[in-house]
């Protein structure tokens, strides 16, 4: 998208800029690429952006560092985290050399498990690097720049319901961002997320997407049966239909499970906690309850409920044996620009 973007000028500012972001949970979700070069999806995605999973990042450029240095968490990292982190600013940037960067970012959740880190964190990062180069990019162009980072990322950039599009070309991503559907006040729901595990997963997205992409037999099922439920979750959504959106929800997660489980070698996410809790959250179901699972990348599993059913089923997933910790979260906003008095400036 470099050479089609707008560059308006090359004007960074050494200020550190500072931006947050919220993890998204995708209800139809993203699994597999047409480019994995250009990190375009296979399929489009709808997701809920979430408020209590939330990036804080702040980028500071300068001209005196030998090397771009990230901070994660109050820990200096090298490596595949860095290089990530200095590719995508060098692709924000594009033919314009960059400065050296100081990147720290921190998140109020577990790291690389699973619960979207990638997610609010390239989101968080696109926002940032849009202030510090002063590159002027639109919503739609600020999605097409995190999902360079991570394709979950381009629905971060939304606050409420998102959802990414899935263009066909090999080679061109002009129709492969995120658009919002619903802001953050449209609907109170709750997500309530048991984390099982604090461990980074073995199996990252991608590699879990190329291998299953490369070996399911039902990889082509999955692709072709998409958009079905996209258009089903979009007309849900907007009918505010929450049987039929926890149905699909479910659906879609359990699709893109098996096809995971179907691919050579098999990948599973899933650890002992977290099949307790499916049948204890569809036992909670027999009785009346409607709540509903999901699971991502790793063992950590998010239920769906209607805020009066919440504490109800907290009390449920707290009795499952394994689970570490529950997390609360609301519909949450859109990726900001946060002034140093803690202020927000910026977008959505
Ligand atoms: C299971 O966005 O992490 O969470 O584009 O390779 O960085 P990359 O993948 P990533 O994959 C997310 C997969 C998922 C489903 C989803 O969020 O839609």
């Amino acid at each position: 998208m470099n050479s089609k973007r707008k560059r308006i000028i090359a004007d960074f500012t050494y200020n550190p800029v500072t931006a947050k972001a919220h993890a998204n949970i995708a209800l139809i979700k993203y699994w597999g690429k047409r480019s994995v070069d250009l990190n375009l999806p296979a399929v489009g995605s709808i997701s809920l952006t979430l408020d209590a999973l939330q990036t804080t990042t702040t980028l500071q450029f300068d001209d005196h560092l030998e090397n771009d240095i990230l901070q994660l968490d109050h820990r200096i990292v090298a490596g595949e985290p860095l290089e990530r982190v200095s590719t995508f600013l060098d692709l924000a940037a594009g033919t314009i050399k960059r400065p050296r960067a100081k990147i720290s970012t921190s998140n109020n959740f577990p790291t690389g498990a699973g619960l979207a880190s990638s997610a609010s964190g390239f989101a968080a990062l696109a926002i940032a690097a849009n202030q510090g180069m002063n590159l002027q990019l639109t919503d739609k162009e600020l999605s097409k720049l995190a999902r360079q980072g991570s394709g979950s990322a381009a629905r971060s950039i939304y606050g409420g319901f998102a959802e990414m599009r899935c263009g066909s070309s090999l080679n061109d991503d002009s129709d492969d961002f995120a658009q919002g559907l619903y802001n953050d006040s449209y609907w109170d729901l709750r997500l309530l997320i048991a984390v099982t595990s604090a461990n980074k997963k073995e199996i990252g997205s991608t590699e879990g997407m190329v291998r299953t992409a490369k070996t399911s037999p039902f990889y082509r099922g999955w692709v072709e049966s998409q958009n079905e439920d996209l258009d089903e979750m979009r007309r849900s959504i907007s009918n505010k239909d929450f049987e039929k959106v926890g149905e699909l929800t479910e659906h879609s997660c359990f699709k893109m499970h098996g096809l995971a489980m179907s691919a050579r070698s098999p990948i599973l996410y899933w650890n002992a906690a977290t099949t307790k809790m499916i049948h204890t959250i569809w036992n909670l179901r027999k009785k009346g309850i409607a709540a509903y699972v999901t699971m991502d990348a790793g063992p950590q599993v998010k239920v769906l409920c209607l805020p009066g059913r919440a504490e109800l089923v907290k009390q449920a997933m707290l009795s499952v044996e394994g689970v570490k910790q529950i997390i609360e979260a609301k519909p949450g906003p859109g990726a900001t620009i946060v002034s140093d008095d803690q202020q927000t400036v910026k977008n959505n």
